[in-house]
């Protein structure tokens, strides 16, 4: 099953899987699928990557790492991200801040490299709107295009979010007292799946560039009403 999925495409050319629902307000029949815009996530981005994390509780740090990092564990692990060979996905908010993010980590020199690892977190805020699903969704069509074969997901037994995602994507989860592993088989790559991550990739800047200027286009318009509100004051000191 879990190869018949994969093979369509996690991320099909033909088929868009980056959706996430409408509010539950809207009506059924009226809604619409929403792309998640899912960017990679560049070295300059080191302390967008580090806000994020700082700001999961101690609960989610526990969850995301298997045990309760402190701040300056996080640092550490921000610090030692290896961008040329892990791939890290982001979804931003239109302040540009990361509220969900994925680490898909590559077997480093010298292990077997048909093997890579899964790692997630979503703000609070944001959970509940399939981001964790579409990261792995997102993670699956990276890891397939480069010749992975095998996708690990280290979770804690409590953590039912991480699991269902998992699970739904087709993996195999293997239960260990209190933490589980969970591995999903992923199928050669395709010029369908290649397609599709170019496609998705080309979406996500797009996004990203829009939001970027739609950003400065506040800040300009704020620096704006500075101007106006300051000559405004001093032409009313100069008539009283
Ligand atoms: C795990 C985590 C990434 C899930 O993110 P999310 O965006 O809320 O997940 P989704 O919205 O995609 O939900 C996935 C599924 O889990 C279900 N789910 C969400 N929260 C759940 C919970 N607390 N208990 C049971 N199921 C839950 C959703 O209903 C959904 O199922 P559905 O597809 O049948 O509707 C998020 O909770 C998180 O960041 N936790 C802290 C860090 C962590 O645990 N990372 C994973 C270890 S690597």
């Amino acid at each position: 099953m879990a190869i018949f999925k994969a093979s369509l495409g996690a991320g099909s050319f033909l088929r868009m899987p980056m959706i996430e629902p409408r509010s539950a307000s809207t009506p059924a029949a009226h809604q619409q699928p929403v792309l998640v815009p899912i960017r990679s996530i560049g070295p300059d981005e080191r302390e967008r990557i580090a806000k994020h994390l700082l700001a999961l509780d101690a609960h989610d740090r526990y969850l995301r790492f298997g045990y309760s990092a402190s701040d300056e564990q996080i640092r550490r692990y921000v610090d030692g991200l290896d961008f040329e060979r892990d791939e890290l996905f982001g979804i931003y908010n239109r302040r540009l801040e990361l509220i969900a993010m994925a680490h898909l980590a590559f077997a480093p020199e010298g292990q077997p490299n048909e093997c890579a690892e899964f790692g997630v977190s979503v703000s609070k805020h944001a959970r509940g709107r399939g981001y964790g699903a579409r990261l792995f969704e997102r993670a699956e069509v990276t890891a397939r295009n480069a010749d992975v074969r095998m996708l690990f997901i280290h979770a804690l037994s409590e953590n039912a979010a991480m699991l269902k995602i998992a699970r739904k994507a087709g993996a195999s989860v293997v239960r260990s007292g209190s933490e589980s592993e969970a591995h999903l088989e992923l199928p050669e790559p395709t010029l369908d799946s290649r397609m599709s991550e170019i496609a998705l990739d080309h979406f996500a800047e797009i996004d990203f560039q829009l939001k970027t200027r739609a950003k400065q286009f506040w800040a300009f318009l704020a620096g704006l009403q500075e101007v106006r509100r300051g000559v405004q004051e001093a032409r009313d000191k100069s008539s009283a």
